[in-house]
């Protein structure tokens, strides 16, 4: 029997490796011959730790299933699909599964990844294989057509961003992938390198041959250990199997690649403090121009991409760019990993085409508040992020449509809060957040973010509250407008959503 328990981050801060555990001893004890397959996870959060048997009619799935459970699922013989309060039936007819459209995230949950094989026998490497016959140029043409934009946030056209690169001429370029995920409410990157690290090794190879780089660097949050665990085991894998290395599959390309650990500064997302910490200095925003894409790592010409938008690479390059151009709408082409947080019955990773609705995600999917009270706000795009009041539930989820609200999607997070929320707590948040986070390069996030707090303080205290306002309203457009990067220029999008959708929350002295 083979029995898959994950090994995902979040599927063990709830228990799962004493659910592995128990079910290896139970087995032992029972004399059953089980083998335990470590995958990652489907993303049913709620549901975690799931376990999944394989039936000869597909995967069917028990959960949440403690290991106080293990012994009454064997009695309920869950080797064989038996009956059981927890059994959830054929995993793929979970509607919460059946209804997305996972193409980045295909294999996540599904394979070991642990096992090259496995990848293989899953449909990997045959995007390298392509790409391998192809000249660079037409590497990168297949990308810019598939219409897959940057999924770190900026949504900035790969294919455009590769041609950059590609067109620079240096004697040695760099891949580097920003694994750095810290956005609040978001784990795609997280669950797509713990369970289909090999994806992300294949889509940084490709972009090397893209853009004739040799070497590649995951620049890695420091608190991804397992993460880290699972690509260190599969750069030794495909290294040894002549994926990486000098002559990668018998060619004459080489591409090398490493983990590096960041230290935890969500400054270090931004790219261009990501490039001075992987260059061993201290993570501050450098000054652009000149681009990555023609001078970045040690002055090389660098493409930095976010984790899902390379793992999306090798898909484009197995199917072709119209079989990923075919999902999405207006602009925004492909699929999202949406990632459901917050106060919500069914928290988890959504992978939907662009056009599903912001309701969608909530109410289908999300199942409403956990709490059971109505839902006040949304805060979509991470902590930078504007808050989406109901009213705007039904913008489907597209760049433009959202720009066009003043909102962003962002890297896919979405936090649900219910009416307990304080908005202005929430606002004072997101400024003392960029005043922790700046990196204190320019003044009006440094020296604003701290104002922005004692104004807002202010505020709730109804000192000269209309006044105050007016203060706060003219210190954002001077951080949007003049700071030098996204943490500075973006911080006031939570609070002037907050003050604009929600300002009863803010004291009004009568
Ligand atoms: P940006 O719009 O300046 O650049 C986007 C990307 O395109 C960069 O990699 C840039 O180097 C590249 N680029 C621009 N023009 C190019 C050209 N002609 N050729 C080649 N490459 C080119 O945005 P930035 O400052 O990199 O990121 C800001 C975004 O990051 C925000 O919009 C936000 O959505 C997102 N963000 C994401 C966070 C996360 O944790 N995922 C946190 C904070 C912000
Ligand atoms: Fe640094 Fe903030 Fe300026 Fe960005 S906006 S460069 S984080 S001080």
């Amino acid at each position: 029997f083979t029995v898959y328990v994950p090994r995902d981050a979040s599927a063990l801060s709830l228990g799962a490796e004493a659910t592995a555990s128990a079910i290896a001893a139970e087995a032992a004890r029972r004399g059953i011959d089980v083998a335990l397959v470590r995958n990652g996870s489907r993303g049913l959060y709620w549901l975690e730790p799931m376990v999944e048997v394989a039936a000869p009619e597909g995967r069917v799935a028990y959960g949440p299933v403690q290991a106080d459970d293990v012994a009454a699922l064997f009695d309920a013989d869950f080797l064989h699909g038996g009956r059981h309060a927890l059994a959830l039936g054929p995993t793929e007819q979970i509607p919460y599964l059946a209804k997305q459209e996972r193409l980045t995230f295909a294999r996540v949950g599904i394979v070991d990844p642990r096992s090259l094989d496995d990848y293989r026998a899953h449909g990997g490497y045959r995007g390298l294989e392509n790409a391998l016959k192809m000249a660079p140029a037409d590497i990168v043409a297949a990308v810019t057509d598939s219409g897959l934009r940057g999924r770190g946030g900026a949504a900035f056209p790969t294919g455009i961003k590769w041609k950059t690169c590609l067109d620079a001429s240096a004697d040695k370029k760099y891949i580097v992938c920003n694994a750095d995920e810290g956005d609040s409410g978001t784990f795609a990157d997280r669950m797509v390198m713990e369970g289909d690290p090999f994806v992300l090794i294949e889509g940084m190879t490709i972009a090397g041959l893209a853009v004739g780089a040799t070497q590649g660097y995951i620049y890695l949050r420091c608190e991804y250990p397992h993460a880290r665990d699972a690509l260190n085991a599969a750069i030794a894998a495909t290294t040894a199997a002549g994926y990486l290395g000098n002559d990668v599959l018998g060619s004459d390309k080489a591409f090398h690649l490493e983990v590096r650990m960041a230290a935890g500064a969500y400054i270090c997302g931004e790219e261009t403090s990501l490039l001075e910490s992987l260059e061993g200095k201290r993570g501050q925003v450098r000054f652009k121009p000149p681009l990555p894409a023609i001078e970045g790592l040690f002055g090389k010409p660098t493409v930095i991409n976010n984790v899902v938008t390379l793992c999306s690479v090798p898909g484009i390059l197995d199917k072709g760019a119209a079989h990923y151009r075919d999902f999405g709408m207006g602009r925004s082409r492909g699929t999202l990993p949406f990632q459901l947080a917050g106060n919500l019955k069914r928290p988890g990773l959504v992978e939907k085409a662009f056009g599903v609705t912001l309701k969608e995600l909530i109410e289908d999917f999300g199942g409403g508040s956990a709490t059971g009270r109505p839902i006040k706000t949304v805060q979509l795009g991470g902590p930078l992020g504007a808050y989406i009041p109901p009213s705007r539930y039904d913008t489907p989820m597209d760049y433009e449509a959202f720009a066009a609200i003043g909102g962003m999607i962002g890297h896919g997070g979405l936090v649900a809060f219910d009416d307990s929320v304080d908005m202005a707590a929430q606002a004072r948040y997101a400024m003392e957040f960029c005043a922790i986070e700046s990196c204190g390069k320019c003044t009006p996030c440094r020296i604003g973010s701290t104002r922005g707090v004692e104004v807002i303080d202010r505020m709730r205290a109804n000192v000269e509250r209309d006044r105050n306002e007016a203060l706060l309203r003219d210190l954002c457009q001077t951080m949007l407008h003049g700071s030098l990067c996204a943490l500075g220029g973006m911080a006031p999008f939570p609070v002037l959503s907050a003050l604009d959708h929600y300002p009863e929350d803010f004291a009004r002295s009568a």
